[in-house]
């Protein structure tokens, strides 16, 4: 039988130093060693930076994903984890990218704020899907222009 697929999303607060050269240098670290580890993990999903703020989505067996985000949480470059839905899921939404990129641009930053903002994640279901919604869409739409 298939393992089952789970799919987390958290939010978090960047802590790199905001100077563009060392947040795209971070960042491509990052994205670098996401890609290395998750392939062998079988964990697909994307990663978003906006307004300080990172946005991920793990999505792969339960355990997989557990332990990648257990080390994902620990890391110094964020703080204020904070998971917004970790549930099965149908299907995976990345599965082409071990880790999809979208970064700050001038389509995203409103639509993203409301998920950015300390409070307001009451509703933590429906947040999460909505953060997952939000990434696929800007991944479409750098796919298909
Ligand atoms: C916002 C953010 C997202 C990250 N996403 C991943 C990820 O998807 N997969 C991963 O293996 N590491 C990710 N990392 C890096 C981990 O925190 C950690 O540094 C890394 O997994 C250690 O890998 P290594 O033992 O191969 O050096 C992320 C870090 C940050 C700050």
């Amino acid at each position: 039988m298939q393992e089952s697929l789970y799919r987390l999303v958290y939010v978090s607060r960047n802590r790199i130093d905001e100077n563009d050269d060392k947040l795209r240098e971070e960042i491509a670290g990052i994205l670098a060693c996401s890609r290395r580890n998750n392939t062998q993990a079988d964990v697909t999903g994307a990663l978003m930076f906006n307004r300080g703020c990172f946005a991920q989505v793990l999505e792969g067996p339960h355990d997989a994903v557990q332990e990648t985000f257990e080390r994902i949480q620990c890391d110094e470059r964020h703080s204020h984890v904070s998971v917004l839905s970790f549930e099965v899921a149908e299907t995976r939404g990345f599965s082409h990218w071990a880790m999809a990129y979208v970064g700050e641009n001038d389509t995203n930053i409103d639509e993203f704020a409301s998920f950015a903002e300390e409070s307001g994640f009451d509703r933590e279901r429906l947040a999460g899907e909505q953060v997952y919604e939000l990434l696929q869409a800007h991944l479409l739409e750098a796919e298909h222009g």
